[in-house]
Parts: structure tokens; C-alpha cells; sequence
């Protein structure tokens, strides 16, 4: 049984040094392979059904082209990843990860564009969902971190920044978020909850020593490897 204490890694878009990031293949071999969390991106399609996919248009990891929020369901469903699988809906993958001990961290990909009602969508799938464990939801736009916690405060927040922040604590506290996901670099150095995306051994080391709550990272097995070694 794991320490409360150890540090909890996360698949960055799954598995991306073996799999198409964002791809059911990958989380299905990250399910597999006992990895503690998932970390991946949520956009709504045109008629509203919550995809999951990094980028807002599906033209560097698909055969198509365009934006998410120009195609129906039914449109985009006809465009797949590199390994062949079409673009994964939410419902997908929280059929994957029903009843399993995986902690999911879903990024609300609304920085760029904003979607509308993409939190009561998504949360209300969450709630048909057995999940083990609260989602953490993860945004670079603070108004749908605000939005999710007034529709459910039961979940977890937290703010994703690439920039400093010079009080991290106090600004999750007077935000009422769980705490900062910080980039890397950055975070050897300030406080943050979790931590992405963490490829660099030296780096995993000091953050599991550090004992944050999680590692996002493109490897998780190669975290795995060094988490058990510390
Ligand atoms: O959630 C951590 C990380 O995924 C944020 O950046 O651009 O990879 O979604 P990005
Ligand atoms: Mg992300």
C-alpha cells in the first residue's frame, strides 16, 4: 500500500513516448501498467460533446483539419489519431476508468477558446461516473476552475500557470482552489501541488523528495522506475 505522503504520478496526455497523447491506448496501457493518474485535455465539439485532445484544432494529431468547435460529434468522429483510433470522447474514457483506483486530472482546455458551459457538461458526466477518487480539474483560465467549484465543490481546483506567482498559497487560498500546477522549472523552486511535465530524472528525484502531491509526466513508467529508487 502506497505512503500518503509519496508523491502520485500522472500520465501527461497519457502515455505520449509510447502512444498518440490523448489516445484510449494509452490510457488503457497506463490502466494497465498501475499508474496512479491521468492527466488530459477536454474541448467541446459543435453540438457540445466533451472531446479530449491537447490542441483546439485537431490538425497536428489527427488526418484532419480545423477546429474542434466547428465539427459536430458525428463530424470529427470521422477523423482519427495517428495509430488509427478516432478522437476520444469524455464518455469514453471515463467508461476506462469506472470503478478503477485512477486519479484523474482533466485539464479544461478553455484558455484560448472558450466553450460554452464546458463545466456543467463535464461535470455532470463526472457524476454518472463510479470514480474512486475526486477529479482534479486543472485550467490556465481561472473562470472555469470558479464555475466548476460553484456547480461542485467537492471536486478539486487547481490553477495551471506558466508564469511566477508570487503568493501561490495565498492566491489558492483566496480562490478556494486545492493549490498551483506549476511547469517545472519553476516549481523546484515554489510551492505547487502538482508538477508538469516532469521528464528530466534529476528533476523527478527532487520532487519526490519534495514529496509534491503529484508528478505529471510524458513517462511514467521511467517515474515509476525512480519514485521506487528514492
Ligand atoms: O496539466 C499540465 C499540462 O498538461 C498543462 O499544459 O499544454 O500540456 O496541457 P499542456
Ligand atoms: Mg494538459
Amino acid at each position: 500500500m502506497r505512503m500518503t505522503s509519496q508523491s502520485l504520478i500522472y500520465g501527461h496526455r497519457g502515455v505520449p513516448v509510447k502512444f498518440p497523447e490523448n489516445s484510449l491506448a494509452g490510457f488503457a496501457y497506463a490502466i494497465s501498467q498501475g499508474i496512479d493518474g491521468l492527466e488530459f485535455d477536454v474541448h467541446l465539439t459543435k453540438d457540445q460533446v466533451p472531446v479530449i485532445m491537447h490542441d483546439e484544432k485537431i490538425d497536428r494529431t489527427t488526418d484532419g483539419q480545423g477546429a474542434i468547435a466547428d465539427y459536430t460529434y458525428a463530424e470529427i468522429r470521422q477523423f482519427h489519431l495517428k495509430n488509427g483510433e478516432p478522437v476520444p470522447t469524455l464518455a469514453e474514457l471515463l467508461a476506462l476508468v469506472s470503478g478503477e483506483p485512477v486519479h484523474l486530472n482533466l485539464e479544461f482546455k478553455t484558455d484560448k477558446h472558450y466553450y460554452q458551459n464546458i463545466e456543467r457538461i463535464v461535470l455532470h458526466m463526472i457524476h454518472e461516473t463510479d470514480l474512486v477518487y475526486p477529479v482534479v480539474f486543472s485550467s490556465f483560465n481561472l473562470k472555469s476552475l470558479q464555475r466548476g467549484r460553484a456547480l461542485d465543490p467537492n471536486q478539486k481546483y487547481a490553477f495551471l500557470s506558466s508564469a511566477k506567482i508570487g503568493d501561490p498559497e495565498g492566491f489558492a487560498a483566496a480562490e478556494h482552489l486545492e493549490g498551483l500546477h506549476l511547469e517545472h522549472y519553476q516549481a523546484m523552486h515554489d510551492v505547487a501541488e502538482r508538477v508538469w511535465t516532469v521528464d528530466d530524472p534529476a528533476e523527478m528525484r527532487q520532487l519526490f523528495d519534495k514529496q509534491v502531491s503529484g508528478v505529471i509526466t510524458d513517462d511514467f513508467e521511467l517515474a515509476q522506475d525512480i519514485r521506487a529508487a528514492v
